[in-house]
Formats: structure tokens, C-alpha cells, sequence
């Protein structure tokens, strides 16, 4: 059967990295007869400037149809100004809530390639390898009331609401506890439970989620901290699960010691598997334009949905292999350029990992 395949490109350097990801596609398609199709549509910015919404009503449809989804990025400085309901962001984030995609996986692994990328010391991050599990349709980034308003004293105020229900919490750490049982059997859950009490919620839930997992050893520990010993000693960590916004912050952090932001893909899934894919990176407005974005987080993203929604372990390491030979015969986008490394743009890193897929074939 042939898999639909819902392509998003959005803003930024959104195109030019989901055109070397779509290279990948055709070869696989090409040379190993994986039957896809794929259809794109608008989302973000560019949505916004030709429909009025970055959001549109065609760009759900598909989504929905779709098997699986591969999203570029969104958002830049030109719709910075636009109001809330309108920006580029919106249309990331009314996807992952309309598709319910609740489970965010965000793995930071340290190709050993690129120790010499990372800014941190290559005792401290090499054979990193931690799997950032972040829940992605609650928290602060959709609760309510939210807004802005004026004040009695007459001065302008913005106020979010931080909110979980037990049951988020609990499909959110089942999920935590399943992927732990797969890896090292190590779970630290991140929370602010000394200050917030939704986040003493999530600890208390994830305690009892824990207990029917005594295979997986459970820690706690406040973001603050997580946030330092990310950077001190990243490798105490297996899996981390945290909420929405500590852990779109944490996963940043996190991609810094794999060298660059522009290594880490995502997916973000539903509770049956279905998922969207894509590099946590944002749109770059400042390197757009330029054929220097890296594409290598979007094309493992590829790999991930080939792994976690299509259930072809085979290509999904096919392409992780291509991607690596690539690394192996010393291309480097500037991102993750260090001394005796070869410095290629965009198109020429996708083209040599195509070759190395097309030529893991023989
Ligand atoms: C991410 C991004 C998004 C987020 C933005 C673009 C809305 O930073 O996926 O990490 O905050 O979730
Ligand atoms: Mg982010």
C-alpha cells in the first residue's frame, strides 16, 4: 500500500532543508521500492500570506488524510508583529492539538563524528545518546485563560495559565515508561514541583504511573538543575519527560551538545503512532536564502517516521547509515564545520547522503 506522506515546508529555511528530505524520499522510492506519495501544503507564514490564516482549513484536511506528516518550520521576522491568532505559530501548534499529537520524542545523540562540533569538552558529551521525551498539547503553551489585557492600575498585563489534568500527565508518563523499558530502563522525570503545583501534580501522577513499571528506575529533579546537568554531565540521563515547556527548552539545550541544533530530529505522535516529523530547529531567518541551512535533522526526521510510523526499522537505518558516511567522508554544513572538515551547503550535504543511500543498495 502506498503511504501518503503530508509534506509542509513552511518558512524560513523550511523549503530548503524539506527539498534535500524529499531527495531521500525519491531514492528510497527509486531504489528500494518503498511506495510513497507525497503531497504538500501551506502552513506558517507562508499560509498566512496566501490565505489569510497560517493555519488553512485544505492544510488540516490533508494532515488528516495523510499517513504521516513532514514539517519544514515556521514563523520569521516578518510576522512578528501580526497578533497572536495569526502567526506562523499558531499553525504548528493548532496541528499538534488538532491531531492530538501528544507524545514528542526529541533523541540527542552525539555522532562521534562531530565531538569536535560540540562546544562542550569530548570527555563530556561523547557517546551521548538520551532521549528527551517532551508532551506537547498542554501545559502553559495551550491553557486557559491566556491573553493580555489592561489592568485596574490602567498597565498593560499578559498572563497564561500552566495546566494539566491527571490524565495528560498519565498517558503522557506511560508512554515515558515504555520507551525507558526499551532503552536503559532509566526514567527522570522533570518538574518545578517546589514551586508550581502542576508540576507537583505531574510528579505525584508519574509516581503511581511508576508503579506499574518496577522495571524502569524512576528519578525526579527540578528543571533548574535538569538544565545544569545537561551541561555538566549529560550522559546521568536516559530518558527525560517533561512538559511542554520545559521541554521545549531542555531539548534545545540538549542539541547543543550534539554539536548543533541542526542534527536534532523529532516526532511528534498520536496516541495509535500516527505522527508529524520534523527538525526542532526553527526557520533561521538569519541563514535563509543562503544554501547553508544543515539538513541532516529533517532527514533523520525522515527516519523516524520510517521507524516509529511505518514500521520499516530497515530504511529508517539505511538513511541513519547514509547519513553518517556522509559525516564519515568529512562533509560539514557551517553549523557543524570544525578544523580538517570539508565546509558544503545545504544541497551538496543532502546529495551526499542520497549517494550513500542509493550506493548502500551494493
Ligand atoms: C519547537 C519550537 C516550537 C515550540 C515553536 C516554533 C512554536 O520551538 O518545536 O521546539 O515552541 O514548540
Ligand atoms: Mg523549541
Amino acid at each position: 500500500m502506498t503511504t501518503k506522506i503530508a509534506v509542509l515546508p513552511g518558512d524560513g529555511i523550511g523549503p530548503e532543508i524539506i527539498a534535500e528530505a524529499l531527495k531521500v524520499l525519491d531514492c528510497l522510492q527509486a531504489e528500494f521500492g518503498v511506495p510513497i506519495e507525497t503531497e504538500q501544503a501551506l502552513i506558517g507564514g507562508a499560509a498566512y500570506d496566501a490565505t489569510g490564516t497560517p493555519f488553512p482549513a485544505e492544510t488540516l484536511e490533508l494532515t488528516k488524510k495523510a499517513d504521516s506528516i513532514l514539517l519544514g518550520a515556521v514563523g520569521g521576522p516578518k510576522w512578528e508583529s501580526l497578533e497572536y491568532s495569526v502567526r506562523p505559530e499558531r499553525g504548528l501548534l493548532g496541528l499538534r492539538s488538532e491531531l492530538d499529537l501528544f507524545v514528542n520524542l526529541r533523541p540527542a545523540i552525539l555522532y562521534p563524528q562531530l565531538v569536535a562540533a560540540s562546544t562542550i569538552k569530548p570527555e563530556v558529551v561523547s557517546g551521548l545518546d538520551i532521549m528527551i521525551l517532551r508532551e506537547l498539547t498542554g501545559g502553559i503553551y495551550f491553557g486557559q485563560p491566556r491573553g493580555r489585557r489592561i489592568n485596574e492600575k490602567g498597565e498593560r498585563e499578559g498572563f497564561n495559565t500552566l495546566i494539566y489534568s491527571e490524565s495528560e500527565i498519565r498517558r503522557i508518563a506511560h508512554v515515558g515508561f515504555q520507551i525507558a523499558q526499551k532503552r536503559n530502563k532509566r526514567l527522570c522525570s522533570v518538574d518545578k514541583a517546589n514551586v508550581l503545583e502542576c508540576t507537583e501534580l505531574w510528579r505525584e501522577v508519574v509516581i503511581e504511573v511508576g508503579k506499574e513499571y518496577p522495571d524502569v528506575a524512576l528519578s525526579h529533579i527540578y528543571v533548574d538543575n535538569a538544565a545544569m546537568q545537561l551541561v555538566r554531565n549529560p550522559k546521568q540521563f536516559d530518558v527525560m519527560l517533561t512538559d511542554n515547556m520545559f521541554g521545549d527548552i531542555l531539548s534545545d539545550c540538549a542539541a547543543m551538545l550534539t554539536g548543533s541544533i541542526g542534527m536534532l530530529p523529532s516526532a511528534s505522535l498520536d496516541r495509535n503512532g500516527k505522527g508529524m516529523y520534523e527538525p526542532i530547529h526553527g526557520s533561521a531567518p538569519d541563514i535563509t536564502g543562503k544554501g547553508v541551512a544543515n539538513p541532516i535533522a529533517t532527514i533523520l526526521s525522515l527516519s523516524m517516521m520510517l521507524r516509529y510510523s511505518l514500521d520499516d526499522a530497515v530504511n529508517a537505518d539505511r538513511i541513519e547509515k547514509a547519513v553518517l558516511s556522509a559525516l564519515d567522508s568529512g562533509l560539514r554544513t557551517a553549523d557543524i564545520y570544525s578544523e580538517g572538515t570539508q565546509k558544503v551547503g545545504t544541497t551538496e550535504m543532502g546529495n551526499a547522503i542520497v549517494s550513500a543511500l542509493r550506493k548502500s543498495k551494493q
